[in-house]
């Protein structure tokens, strides 16, 4: 949308639900506002898991890849089309090494702009994914007066280093005030760093680690992707500024699958690609998790966990070991923040015993750096103000940086906030220090690029920007509050 019609839209939310106003607890776990689907939901656990292609380079370190609109089948009689990578949802899946730089060139065949960030990744800033680094369909017209610094084409390469330790990170469209939409309708895939540390760990691998995007989404009656309307009267934003939560809980582009596991440990990487939803993982009949990373890698040490919160962004490695069921046990994987449909997200069956030379080892990532000194502290306020989403009470203003801190330098970060606001900084990882000046949760451990930051909480982190100068992003990952100007420049210099 043009600066005009955000402040057109903005203007209409004026007489909408005041949330500012509204107290602590009000909001309770929710984060965001549920879009109910017009299509009678499918049966849970009944469509087998799929596992998103894995890409193949043209030649070594080179990838093309076309984002272009599709049908495909996810509820099952149905047809929906959706925008991928590849015509895929998810898009493929990227294997990168560490020391292996890689080049993806990003061609645009949709009917609309994009802009692709490879979330978690340490990359140059032309290549970030910035919000108004547009690549163009052929034959677009774009008039878009409010950014200087606009660059426009029609095909991208995008400049991976990868020089950053092995990881879970993800790739997603960014387009400025439309990432919400773009990415509910499938603009988003894996890429896995891999680096010889990892390799030398007796993690279980092949078909015992599972990538799984969860993701809610709504339906209309003919299998379509339902969405509010942004742009159109002001319906959007009295109900749904919240942020847009689906009925129908996705994992991998799967309504609720269910996937066929050996009686052994297996590897999930759980990455939450929801706009706004959080959820509490937990199984069921009981079942612990091993948490081996976070968001930016491996943890130095294994933790375990009964529940894990993941927040919109966030990634959470674990090890699930499925000897300690009977075979033929159904394991579902549960969301305990939610009744009803979205309380399960998918279902394990233990078909048979397996040998499983697998462990995970006590000492996980060895040369994982301990905590730099911070050079200083700096504060951002997620908020409400007014009819808009803000950081420090302003609005997004690209190309006004509201800090700049120095390349190879630490600072500490305080987050605040009135609502769920998972947090997410480009470039810098960060760990968490304290949350209301006490210690962190359990499930906060290692080094992060999301934090979730929930209603009233102040959550220090110490950041660390390593990698390259020049201007990044720090965002509310809520895609609705995104697009609704909770985002901020910074500059590294
Ligand atoms: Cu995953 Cu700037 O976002
Ligand atoms: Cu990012
Ligand atoms: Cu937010």
């Amino acid at each position: 949308m043009s600066g005009v019609s955000r402040r057109t839209f903005l203007g209409v939310l004026g007489g909408g639900a005041v949330l500012a106003a509204a107290g602590c607890g009000v909001f309770g776990e929710s984060s965001g506002q549920l879009l109910p689907s017009r299509l009678p939901l499918p049966r849970p656990f009944t469509v087998p898991l799929p596992i998103p292609q894995v890409a193949r380079p043209v030649r070594p370190g080179r990838y093309e890849v076309t984002q272009r609109a599709a049908r495909v089948e996810i509820i099952p009689g149905t047809t929906t089309e959706v925008w991928g990578y590849g015509g895929t949802f998810p898009g493929p899946t990227f294997e990168l090494r560490r020391g292996a730089p890689a080049t993806i060139a990003v061609r645009n065949e949709l009917s609309v702009p994009t802009s692709t960030h490879l979330h978690g990744g340490v990359n140059p800033p032309h290549s970030d994914g910035y919000p108004t680094d547009l690549v163009v369909p052929a034959g677009y017209a774009h008039h878009d007066h409010r950014h200087a610094e606009t660059h426009h084409q029609l095909v991208k390469d995008y400049h991976y280093p990868v020089d950053q330790p092995a990881a879970t990170l993800w790739y997603h469209d960014h387009r400025m005030d439309h990432t919400a939409p773009q990415v509910w309708r499938g603009l988003a895939g894996f890429a896995l760093v891999r680096d010889e540390e990892e390799d030398a760990l007796p993690l279980p691998r092949g078909e015992r680690e599972l990538p799984l995007m969860i993701c809610d989404r709504s339906f209309d009656e003919d299998g379509s992707f339902r969405y509010p309307d942004l742009h159109d009267g002001g319906h959007f934003g009295s109900d749904y500024m919240e942020g847009v939560e689906g009925d129908v809980i996705l994992v991998n582009g799967a309504p609720w699958p269910v996937a066929e596991v050996t009686a052994t440990r297996y590897r999930l990487r759980l990455l939450n690609a929801s706009n706004a939803r959080r959820y509490r993982l937990a199984l069921t009949p009981g079942g612990r998790f091993t948490q081996i990373g976070s968001d930016a890698g491996l943890l130095t040490a294994p933790v375990v966990h009964d529940t894990i919160p993941i927040a919109p962004g966030e990634r959470y490695d674990v090890v699930a070991d499925f000897s300690a069921y009977p075979v033929g046990s159904a394991v579902t994987l549960v969301n305990t923040l939610a009744d009803g449909p979205a309380g399960n997200v998918m279902r394990f069956v233990v078909t048979r015993r397996a040998a499983d030379d697998s462990a995970v080892p006590r000492v996980l990532a060895r040369s994982s750096e301990g905590r730099p000194r911070a050079v200083t502290t700096r504060s951002f306020d997620f908020r409400r103000t007014g009819n808009a989403w803000t950081i420090n009470g302003h609005p997004y203003r690209p190309g006004v940086p509201l800090a700049r801190p120095r390349l190879g330098t630490a600072e500490i970060w305080r987050l605040t906030s009135d609502f769920h606001h998972p947090v997410h900084v480009h470039l810098a990882h960060f760990q968490v220090l304290a949350r209301n000046g006490r210690p962190p949760l359990a499930t906060d451990g290692g080094w992060k690029d999301t934090v979730d930051v929930r209603p009233y909480e102040v959550v220090d982190v110490l950041a660390r920007f390593t990698g390259y100068p020049g201007r990044y992003m720090l965002h509310c990952h809520n895609l609705e509050h995104e697009d609704m100007a909770m985002m901020a420049d910074f500059d590294v210099v």
